[in-house]
């Protein structure tokens, strides 16, 4: 497959179907994705990125029918990770002498891949590289979202290739923003910067700053994955800097796992306090245990407020909500609110060590937390009522 993006831009990547789960098992694809490989032809031609290796000679072989591999000028790998130069050494046996423009540390991440010497060429922002009439022009995207991140800019077309950044995981006959259904790539664009971009939110904002301050015409954002934005492209740019400001709506979610359905009670009853002391607010429940835990991050990641409970089993948490921690940990959300709850039988270590948990992971902690013992009598699930609502009040 391969499709026009402008005359004598095309893209010619490889779109999998199939994929169900991303970055080995740590992030769910329910809708797919692509790896976007892009050829521009002018006087010269570049490539610019490629795909996973599992489609490296498919993606080769597709590629020779639409080019002559030796007539290939420049290959562009905008970042080195496996998704997106999975299939440079199937490319790279056949050209083995073609320049390979990355940044520094993409020369270090490539050869740390597949320990190679390709004939590198660092470039740096603001380097051009002349094709004929158009030039790339290049824009380094350090720790967005990896160290050796870039951006190309094309002349002339003002395309922008902008690598992971305003990606979804979308699997689609229809390429471009404007065939799609709005609610799917806004749900999957959200999920994406949830759970990759967040941690990397005050330099989002900076680089989306630094590349708008230069006033470039854009006409279509060419993302690595997923649909291309090509109606208004800036508008997942406009998106991003709201993302990236400690995004918050008027929703809090209530997190929890539980043995015997204790917790779950206490979780029920504490959104039922939360919608009496505020109806304007929405609120989630997720069982962790039953959930899709990247889907249960979006929810965070929209939420002003969490609340996560497990009961206490072997002095500990329940496995699956740990799981959860660990991974909210990492992303490093700011500015969002939080408290825990949990049943314990006799020991009842759950609520400090999920406290402890939400507080490492930059969470402004409320309170205490809520403990019930044994199965929640009718005066503690009166007690996670009146919690919810004083939660409410104070978030
Ligand atoms: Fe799509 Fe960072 O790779």
């Amino acid at each position: 497959m391969k499709f026009e993006i402008a005359p004598n831009v095309y893209w010619v990547g490889k779109i999998d179907w199939e994929l169900r789960k991303f970055h080995g098992e740590e992030y769910s694809t329910h809708r797919g994705s692509s790896y976007n490989s892009y050829l521009v032809k002018d006087e010269k031609i570049a490539l610019i990125d490629t795909v996973w290796m599992p489609f490296a000679k498919e993606f080769v072989g597709n590629l020779a029918k639409e080019v002559d591999l030796d007539a290939i000028d420049y290959v562009i790998a905008n970042h080195a990770e496996m998704d997106h130069s999975g299939a440079l050494p199937e490319l790279m046996r056949h050209i083995p002498d073609t320049p390979v423009y990355c940044t520094a540390n993409g020369v270090k991440s490539l050869k740390g891949h597949y320990h190679q010497n390709w004939n590198f060429q660092v470039v740096k922002t603001g380097d051009t590289l002349s094709l004929g009439n158009k030039e790339l022009v290049f824009i380094e995207a350090m720790m967005l979202h990896w160290p050796d991140s870039m951006m190309s800019y094309l002349t002339g077309d003002a395309i922008l290739f902008s690598n992971d950044a305003f990606g979804q995981h979308i699997a689609s006959e229809s390429m471009f923003n404007d065939l799609v259904v709005q609610s799917e790539l806004f749900e999957e664009a959200t999920k994406y910067y949830a759970n990759i971009l967040t941690p990397f939110s005050p330099l989002v904002a900076k680089k989306i700053n630094e590349v708008m301050a230069l006033n470039l015409p854009v006409n279509a954002i060419c993302p690595s994955h997923g649909v291309i934005w090509r109606d208004n492209p800036l508008q997942i740019a406009q998106k991003y800097l709201q993302w990236a400001a400690d995004y918050q709506e008027n929703q809090i979610t209530i997190i929890y796992d539980t043995m015997w359905d204790g917790t779950r009670m206490l979780a029920e009853h504490i959104a039922k306090g939360i919608k009496q002391k505020d109806d304007t607010v929405t609120v989630k429940l997720c069982n962790i245990a039953r959930s899709d835990i990247n889907d249960v991050v979006t929810e965070v990641f929209k939420s002003k407020a969490i609340l996560v409970g497990s009961p206490t089993i072997n002095r500990g948490i329940l496995n699956a909500m740990a799981a959860f921690l660990e991974m909210i940990t990492g992303l490093r959300f700011k500015n969002k609110k939080a408290a825990a709850f949990g049943c314990y039988g006799w020991s009842g270590e759950s609520i400090k060590i999920l406290t402890d948990h939400l507080t490492n992971a930059g969470f402004a902690v409320m309170n205490d937390g809520l403990k019930a013992m044994w199965q929640p009598s009718d005066e503690a699930l009166t007690q996670a009522l009146e919690f919810g609502e004083e939660f409410a009040g104070k978030v």
